[in-house]
């Protein structure tokens, strides 16, 4: 039986509620992060915690938790559930408040969740070593995808296209026909030699698998630039991959239906999901 943090409280998820008048589930009122265990670490821990913080200052949310507090949860939940891979969910929403009202007063106690959820992350290298499709879709979203917020209407729609069309994510383009970012992910291109991702912005959520693979072009003196580009640069790419806290990098082989690098995995997505990995 998997064991949640709730509120304070170790308890199985099977016998763990929330209240329906939580804002949460209401409004959406609330921010998550998604952690991966791999190899037995959770891995970019602290670029997690730092950005789910910075997600509750953006929403004003204020908890009495301190990221050294989450992280031992987190930690612990690990511990109990005895998970060697998989992920940390997080969830903080901004608490109970039974006269339901867009507005919310100041003394409300956040709802906060952790729990585990077991996954074979190792699945991912064999789909990494195939490449996967992607379907274009447009950004539906709010103007504040910068927050990691629990309301994720669009990405779920934009999700479940990509479902219907066999495709492991939908990749968004804006009304300007720029590419934004996955239903998911983070969305790369590389031309030339050089890779290219939407600057950080309202726009994107900026990912922490971005950061640490940034962190990793630099000192491999790879070139990038954060630099938005067109649907059309995008299916002209030589390599297009996608990044995120469960799918690390993966190489994108297919847009609907053209090819991107001959249909198969570019060495240079390769090399880089190879250094991640060994980074992590
Ligand atoms: N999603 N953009 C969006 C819209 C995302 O939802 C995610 C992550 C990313 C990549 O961020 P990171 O590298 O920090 O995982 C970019 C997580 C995995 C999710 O919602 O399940």
């Amino acid at each position: 039986m998997t064991t949640c943090y709730i509120n304070g409280k170790y308890k199985p998820i099977s016998k763990s509620s929330v209240n329906i008048t939580d804002r949460g589930l209401q409004f959406g009122d609330g921010v998550y992060e998604v952690i991966a265990i791999y190899k037995d670490k959770l891995v970019d821990l602290n670029l997690h915690l730092k950005r789910l913080k910075l997600s509750l200052k953006k929403i004003d949310l204020k908890i009495n938790l301190s990221e050294k507090q989450i992280e031992n949860i987190s930690l612990k939940i690990k511990k109990i559930n005895n998970l060697k891979m998989g992920i940390i969910y997080i969830q903080i929403t901004r608490g109970n408040q039974s006269t339901r009202d867009h507005k919310y007063p100041k003394d409300l106690k956040p709802n906060i969740i952790i729990y585990s959820i077991n996954k074979n992350l190792d699945k991912m290298e064999l789909l990494a070593s195939k490449g996967v499709k992607a379907s274009l879709y447009p950004d539906i979203r709010w103007l504040r995808s910068d927050i990691k917020s629990t309301s994720l209407l669009g990405n779920v729609m934009a999700a479940n296209f990509a479902k219907k069309n066999k495709s492991h994510e939908s990749i968004l383009f804006d009304y300007d026909d720029n590419i934004t970012e996955g239903n998911s992910s983070s969305i790369w291109i590389i031309k030339n030699n050089i890779c290219y991702t939407h600057p950080v912005s309202y726009r994107i959520l900026k990912g922490c698998t971005r950061d640490k693979l940034i962190k990793i072009l630099r000192t491999n003196n790879l070139q990038f630039k954060e630099k938005t580009f067109s649907t059309k640069s995008l299916l002209s790419a030589d390599e297009v991959f996608m990044t995120s806290a469960t799918n690390f990098i993966m190489p994108i082989v297919k847009i609907d239906k053209k090819k991107i690098s001959k249909g198969k995995p570019g060495p240079i997505s390769l090399a880089l999901r190879k250094k991640y990995i060994s980074a992590i």
